[in-house]
């Protein structure tokens, strides 16, 4: 029965106590005092925590009084109110640390009298309380683009303790990202250390515009800390367009040809923090505005329609023959300006009159290697052609890009290769073309060609391959294959890389 848990830990209590070399050890410990859980000679603890700890005598039959003193030397007494204080229990003391303050580092003793008042035996821990990290900084930075600025990330910690400063943008570690410059500065005040770590961008721009994480983590040989500052830094930027924002606007020459009333309508999407409003300028810097009735010298009247972040502005010609003159030309232009608090930025729109492509000629079709390789005898057309559609007889239909040729060496080079999983046998093809005018109308003739081995897949997967490549369209490109008709039909595309 000797080598009960009790008994362990008190044993190791007189080895804590040789360790710690006090040579009275030796001599108090016949009438064992121990102390539960072993705090194993020094306990560590950050000054909002709590820990207890039991005193409890070995010495069986004999009248010992235990009781815990403080790192003052003084008797710890049963008050509740105080931030340590003991509570008696059947044969053991129990010590309760409420809260610790720094000051109350020190040593905290078990100490077992007999009934004349003597020390007896006693055990005893170090306590040393430790202040908690605080983190601070300002929390929303709203900064222009273009703009070179700091954020601050301030932690006050135990001077006994090293804080480790992290920042994250978004789930990013941003310790490795030249982009970013973090400087961290120490400053000792009283019993703690103030440090601040600057996080610099240089530049920013709007892909800096998010969540941003200050981690601070303190450790010390007893604690780990962890502490962090959530930064919300929103980025405001002038008006700007889509990339692929149109320089003209093209009208079909067949409808200019035919006469009569005939609608135009300018988009003008804008990106800007904030918001932008917009306003439309005529050729000659006329504000435009919306005009229901044809003003005098004018034939038509104009409608804007806005939007958040967009406007169009639709024009309603009684006739198109002004458009037909060349001379004329210069008027048909019309500037978006949009502006915010951080700049402007504007678009011209001109709108110009051009011709359906025709559908190509197929000079030669054939399919090998698992791909339909077309060589073109095709039209130009002004605008010229920017994507082909191959339909094929079992109804599914295949965009390819026209300006991703086979070769850029050889830009004159007609034959495309489409990647294209198809089962056996004879296919029927029509070709189709498409300028920004819009689609051809009827292909130039139907093609046919074989395919003799089996397709290398099963053609089910090639379904995914179809529907991936669809992305790549443009929500405008799908809009103009709707507007020709073939919203209807069943139809995949394919914008074939080369
Ligand atoms: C900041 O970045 C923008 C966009 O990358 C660039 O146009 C601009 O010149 C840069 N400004 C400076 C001061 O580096
Ligand atoms: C003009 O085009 C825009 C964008 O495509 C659309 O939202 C708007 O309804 C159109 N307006 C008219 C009058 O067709
Ligand atoms: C307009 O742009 C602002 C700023 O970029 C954005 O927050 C907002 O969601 C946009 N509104 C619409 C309707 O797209
Ligand atoms: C291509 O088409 C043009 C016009 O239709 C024709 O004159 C020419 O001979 C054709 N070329 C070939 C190689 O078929
Ligand atoms: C065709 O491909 C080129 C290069 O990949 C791209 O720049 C262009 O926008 C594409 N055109 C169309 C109409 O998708
Ligand atoms: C065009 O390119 C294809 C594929 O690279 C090649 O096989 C063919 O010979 C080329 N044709 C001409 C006329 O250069």
């Amino acid at each position: 029965m000797s080598a009960t848990p009790a008994a362990a830990v008190w044993l190791s209590a007189i080895v804590m106590l040789t360790v710690v070399g006090s040579p009275r050890a030796f001599v108090m410990v016949e009438a064992g005092v121990n102390i539960e859980p072993n705090p194993n000679g020094e306990v560590g603890l950050m000054s909002s925590e709590s820990k207890y700890f039991n005193c409890k005598s070995d010495s069986r039959g004999t009248q010992e009084l235990l009781s815990w003193v403080d790192n003052n030397g003084k008797e710890i007494v049963n008050d509740p109110a105080n931030r340590i204080y003991t509570t008696q229990k059947k044969n053991m003391v129990k010590l309760e640390l409420k809260n610790p303050q720094k000051e109350d580092t020190g040593t905290y003793k078990c100490v077992s009298r007999n009934k004349n008042g003597q020390e007896t035996s006693w055990a005893y821990f170090k306590l040393v309380v430790f202040n908690p990290t605080t983190v601070s900084g300002t929390t929303n930075y709203l900064k222009s683009e273009g703009t070179r600025f700091t954020m601050d990330c301030t932690a006050t910690s135990d001077r006994d303790a090293t804080v480790e400063f992290t920042w994250m943008f978004e789930n990013h570690d941003l310790s490795q990202d030249n982009k970013y410059r973090i400087d961290t500065v120490h400053e000792k005040v009283r019993d703690e250390i103030r440090t601040v770590s600057r996080l610099e961008i240089r530049n920013t721009t709007k892909d800096h515009d998010g969540k941003y994480t200050c981690l601070v983590d303190t450790t010390n040989r007893f604690l780990s800390d962890e502490k962090e500052l959530r930064i919300n830094l929103h980025v405001q930027y002038k008006p700007r367009f889509d990339e692929k924002t149109p320089k003209s606007i093209w009208i079909s020459e067949e409808a200019v040809q035919q006469g009569g009333p005939l609608s135009v309508n300018i988009s003008c999407i804008v990106y800007a923090d904030p918001v932008a409003k917009i306003n439309w300028k005529a050729w000659n810097g006329a504000p435009v505005q919306t005009q229901p009735h044809p003003l005098p010298n004018q034939n038509m009247r104009t409608v804007i329609s806005d939007a958040e972040n967009m406007s169009s502005l639709t024009l309603h010609y009684q006739s198109i023959h002004e458009l037909k003159n060349p001379k004329m030309s210069m008027r048909h232009r019309y500037t978006c300006s949009a502006a915010n608090s951080q700049g402007s930025a504007s678009n011209t729109f001109e709108i110009k009159v051009g011709r359906i492509p025709d559908s190509p000629q197929i000079v030669h079709i054939e399919y090998k290697d698992g791909s339909i390789v077309l060589n073109l005898n095709e039209s130009h057309v002004e605008p010229p052609v920017d994507i082909y559609r191959l339909e094929i007889s079992d109804e599914q239909a295949h965009l390819f890009n026209k300006s991703s040729s086979t070769n850029p060496r050889e830009p004159n080079n007609n034959t495309y290769v489409i990647e294209l999983n198809l089962p056996r046998g004879e296919h029927k093809v029509n070709l189709f073309a498409h300028n920004p005018v819009g689609w051809s109308e009827n292909p130039y003739g139907s093609y046919f060609f074989t395919v003799v081995s089996g397709a290398p897949h099963h053609l089910g997967m090639a379904w995914h391959t179809w529907l991936l490549t669809l992305g790549l369209l443009t929500a405008a490109q799908l809009l103009m294959m709707e507007g020709r008709g073939m919203a209807g039909r069943f139809f995949m595309g394919a914008l074939i890389q080369f």
